[in-house]
């Protein structure tokens, strides 16, 4: 049993993700969280279709545009030529800030369906920067046009769109979403303190999380309008964890270059404790953003695959708590990943 999987946005995340596959599919097991997922292991993993836009790794080889400017991940290993060349990718009207001066190549959509189809790809993971929202749209219906389930990656709130889940139900394929959710950033740091402040009876009163790091997504993520969606979605994630209203503020403030991949968290956080004594959390958490993925992307992949082996379709709700930010139906993360555990981890 193998997982057929194409990749749209061939930057630091897809990167990150094609290493791993290199190093876990010969049974290694550091740093691997789930060996398998909905029966699947690493190797059992092939990429077999590639989406960019941009002209520096469009034509390429896969292995080669995961290396091109301006991807910045850390390099573990060298990923042989993989025999997928990177096709021109969808754009429909917001292009990237950190493409506004590089050449473009774009494709309509009968040849990325035409693409997604002869490759028969069991999945799209939607990995294009944030703010392209109407690309992330287009690539949802090359899917079902090309019978392919899909994972949006991205911010962009496809999942919250009912037409377009019901048509993937109808269509007897999945769809999983919205904004992944790393494995330990800052969200899910921030999400885990602030439930483990509440379980213990402590009342929160405020909190903020700013982020600051480099690469093209976070270069992207301080113009001012993808910030506030960035920054909103990443705020009611955080808020779910406390069953009642304080106040909070998480998000990406800053870019800096030299940081390449990496990011740094700063969290604040005060409460209140037995007689209103004050409680004050004041840290850091300092990550690596692609590899923060790449646990995630190796488990939606088989977990979508396997659901809609097994007949489920739709938005599969255990996947979309669990992996993502913005899910249409929003749990704690510990049920989430009970839920995710109990289905799918064998
Ligand atoms: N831990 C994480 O890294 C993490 C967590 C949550 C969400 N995400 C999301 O994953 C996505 C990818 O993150 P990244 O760090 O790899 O970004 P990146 O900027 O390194 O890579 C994005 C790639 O998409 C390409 N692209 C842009 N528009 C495209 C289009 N219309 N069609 C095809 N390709 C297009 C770019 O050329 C680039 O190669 C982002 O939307 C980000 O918000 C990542």
């Amino acid at each position: 049993l193998t997982v057929r999987v194409a990749i749209a946005g061939v930057g630091n995340c897809a990167s990150v993700l094609l290493q791993g596959i290199e190093f876990y599919k010969i049974g290694r097991r550091e740093g691997l969280w789930h060996k398998r997922v909905g029966g699947l292991a690493v190797k059992d993993i092939r990429i077999v279709a590639a989406f960019d836009i941009d002209s520096r790794k469009v034509g390429t080889d896969i292995a080669d545009a995961a290396n091109e400017e301006p991807n910045v991940a850390r390099k573990v290993l060298e990923i042989p030529p993989m025999g997928v060349r990177v096709e021109a990718g969808l754009v429909e009207g917001e292009v990237p800030p950190h493409l506004r001066n590089e050449r473009i190549v774009k494709s309509d959509a009968r040849n990325v369906v035409k693409t997604l189809g002869e490759s028969n790809a069991d999945i799209l993971l939607n990995l294009i920067s944030s703010g392209s929202n109407r690309a992330s749209i287009a690539y949802a219906n090359a899917c079902l046009k090309a019978s392919c389930s899909y994972a949006n990656c991205t911010p962009t709130l496809v999942l919250k769109e009912r037409s377009i889940v019901s048509r993937f139900r109808d269509a007897k394929l999945a769809i999983v979403g919205d904004d992944l959710m790393s494995q330990f950033g800052g969200t899910i740091f921030h999400r885990g303190v602030l439930k483990m402040m509440v379980d213990r009876g402590v009342k929160v009163l405020k909190s903020y999380q700013l982020d600051v790091g480099g690469g093209a997504e976070t270069f992207n993520t301080i113009d001012e309008e993808i910030k506030m969606v960035k920054r909103r979605l990443k705020t009611e994630s955080v808020v779910s964890e406390v069953p009642y209203k304080f106040e909070t503020i998480a998000g990406t403030t800053d870019y800096v270059d030299y940081m390449n991949n990496d990011r740094t968290s700063y969290f604040w956080i005060e409460g209140r404790g037995f007689m209103n004594s004050p409680i004050t959390f004041d840290v850091y958490l300092r990550s690596s953003d692609g590899a923060n993925a790449g646990n995630i992307l190796l488990d939606v992949i088989r977990s979508v695959c396997a659901s809609a082996r097994s007949g489920r379709y739709g938005a599969i709700e255990e996947i979309c708590a669990y992996a993502f930010k913005s899910p249409p139906s929003k749990m704690h993360f510990d049920e989430a990943y009970s839920r995710f555990q109990e289905k799918f981890v064998y």
